[in-house]
């Protein structure tokens, strides 16, 4: 019987201390998706505007953030992404081109 509180009173304990653990996410992770979420307003959910050609989730993310960088220097004819990119550093738009191409 003794035994039996200790298992119950070990779980009581140890489940708690489980659920605090952050499941690998950090608040650097959180905000990446964040500013991904906005993205997801032009380029769908995950980043897929099937058949429209603006598909971004899933493709190489080096490929994203050159794409991203292009636009933000002004490299890139575009009619929104030129002034979209300039919201974030290099650094921002790495992350989250990182974000897109793991959305698979
Ligand atoms: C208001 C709508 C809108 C939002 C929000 C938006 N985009 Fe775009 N995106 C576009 C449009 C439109 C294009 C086509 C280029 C242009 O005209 O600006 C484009 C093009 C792109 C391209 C190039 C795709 C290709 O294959 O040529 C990438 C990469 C991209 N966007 C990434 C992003 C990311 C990352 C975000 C969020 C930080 C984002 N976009 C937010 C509308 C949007």
């Amino acid at each position: 019987m003794a035994q039996f509180f200790l298992v119950v009173f070990a779980l009581s304990i140890s489940a708690p201390l489980a659920l605090a653990q952050p499941a690998k996410a950090s608040p650097a992770d959180f905000q990446t998706a964040l500013w991904a979420a906005s993205c997801m307003a032009c380029h769908g959910p995950e980043g897929r505007a099937e058949g429209t050609g603006m598909t971004i989730g899933g493709r190489p993310g080096e490929e994203l953030a050159g794409l991203m960088l292009e636009f933000k220097a002004g490299k890139r004819p575009a009619t929104i992404m030129h002034q979209h990119s300039k919201g974030y550093s290099d650094d921002e738009l790495k992350r989250i081109a990182q974000y897109f191409s793991q959305l698979k």
